[in-house]
């Protein structure tokens, strides 16, 4: 007769962390299993109490979950922990072999936070992707480097160990497929493609008033860098490369030359985030310049178009495949600022290593309509941070959504990018 009331005790109970909660709900499951002995010694103030106290939390279980239910779910992640991608002239490691991996490859740490990460998806999601793996209702993609799609094997090693019938050997592992465009082909999660307006429209920003007082501040310490590395730092991107390549060689357990000491991460730290903001200027800094600056955002916003996409394909019914309910992207540093930044919810940070966007749409019972929540794990010490878009709560309709990102949306990626300067080459972007 209980059991409903013990069902809901166990669930407000795995929402309590304080000691003093844990003491009242074990005290509640006694008096509901009718040791009622217990119940007559603490006396009837403390039921009273308690009575109070459990109204509160199945008050606020109920209004959590069962006035809106989950509808769809994209995860975008960078990549874990990895060896340098680059080096610089006077790197004692310039030529080092990094054994047994290589350059730009997953750390073991980088390796068991992924991991990590996927048994985080399963404890939120388990109950809404149920126990099997199946591919129409969980699709995985990458970008085409080594260390994405070996970080969404892991992340999907934590989230689908196999169960029971998709048991299927001596390992407690199941294979999952993670699909991937190559490189110069990415539209979505790292978009390589030449964009001429793009790098003009950048140009300028970074030619104004305002960013160029950021360069002069700068400059002692680009002229400081560059003494000491041996290679031209001119901009806040080659800080971010050089301090990208220390920290991972730092990830890596190697011991960093004692120049760091003075610079990183302390005073490369700032201009390092400052990269970041650049490569994806907004509206908001923009008004600064009293609206002199333009600049195109909706060439970054592809990602964002195909998840909004799924969201009105799935309220409309016409997702493919049906049965879908996950999208996992496996992405880059700047995959997860660009889309962050695009969404106008990227508190200017360092991407961390296996930093995680959850993207959750879902269905209002009471009215329902649809509503979109986004969240940022970029520590696994807290729950993950819940953004709210500007101009609309944190819990934000989907017609609301849709109106507030209209404009940074390509309609017409190709043609947006184009230039009438037929004289204009783009800069050739290397590796990532
Ligand atoms: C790296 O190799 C080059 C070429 O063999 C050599 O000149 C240089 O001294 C080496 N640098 C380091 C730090 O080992
Ligand atoms: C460093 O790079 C900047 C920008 O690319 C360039 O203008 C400058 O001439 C370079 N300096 C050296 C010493 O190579
Ligand atoms: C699909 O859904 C969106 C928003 O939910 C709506 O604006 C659009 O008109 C719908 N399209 C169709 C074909 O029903
Ligand atoms: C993590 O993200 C939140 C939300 O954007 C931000 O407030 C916080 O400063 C970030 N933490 C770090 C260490 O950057």
């Amino acid at each position: 007769m209980y059991s409903w009331l013990y069902d809901r005790l166990n669930s407000v109970h795995d929402r309590l962390d304080s000691v003093h909660g844990t003491f009242v709900i074990i005290f509640v499951k006694m008096i509901v299993r009718g040791k009622t002995a217990l119940l007559a010694m603490a006396g009837v103030t403390v039921a009273i109490f308690t009575s109070v106290f459990l109204a509160v939390q199945m008050l606020h279980v109920t209004t959590s979950d069962e006035t809106k239910q989950l509808q769809l779910v994209h995860v975008v992640i960078r990549h874990g922990a990895r060896t340098p991608v680059s080096t610089y002239p006077n790197d004692p490691y310039i030529n080092a072999t990094l054994f047994p991996i290589g350059w730009g490859q997953l750390t073991n740490e980088g390796k068991l936070s992924l991991f990590n990460i996927g048994k985080f998806l399963r404890e939120r999601y388990g109950s809404f992707l149920g126990t099997y793996y199946s591919p129409d209702k969980f699709y995985t993609q990458s970008t085409d480097t080594d260390r994405t799609k070996a970080s969404m094997q892991l992340v999907n090693a934590g989230l689908w160990p196999p169960e029971s019938v998709q048991k299927w050997g001596p390992i407690d592992w199941q294979p999952i497929p993670v699909q991937s465009e190559p490189l110069d082909q990415d539209m979505l999660l790292l978009v390589r493609q030449p964009c001429a307006q793009y790098h003009i429209e950048r140009d300028r920003i970074m030619k104004s008033e305002e960013v160029q007082k950021l360069f002069q501040e700068y400059e002692p310490l680009f002229r400081e860098i560059t003494e000491i590395t041996g290679q031209n730092v001119s901009d806040f991107d080659d800080i971010q490369d050089v301090f990208s390549t220390i920290q991972a060689e730092e990830s890596f357990n190697l011991i960093l030359p004692e120049w760091t000491k003075s610079y990183y991460p302390d005073k490369m730290l700032r201009p390092t985030i400052l990269s970041y903001v650049l490569n994806a200027y907004n509206d908001k800094m923009n008004r600064l310049k009293r609206g002199t600056i333009l600049f195109f955002p909706f060439i970054l916003g592809v990602l964002l178009k195909k998840i909004i996409t799924d969201w009105t394909d799935k309220t409309n019914g016409t997702l493919s495949p049906t049965d879908r309910q996950a999208f996992l992207y496996g992405g880059h540093d700047s995959t997860i600022s660009n889309l962050m930044r695009t969404l106008k919810v990227w508190d200017p940070q360092l991407p961390v290593y296996g930093i995680t966007v959850l993207l959750e749409l879902y269905k209002d019972l009471t009215t329902d309509a649809y509503g979109v929540e986004i969240y940022l794990r970029n520590n696994t010490e807290v729950p993950p941070y819940k953004m709210t878009i500007p101009g609309c709560d944190s819990f934000c309709p989907l017609e609301k959504l849709l109106e507030l990102t209209k404009n940074v949306i390509p309609e017409n990626w190709e043609e947006e990018c184009k230039t009438d300067d037929a004289t204009y080459a783009v800069p050739d972007l290397g590796r990532p």
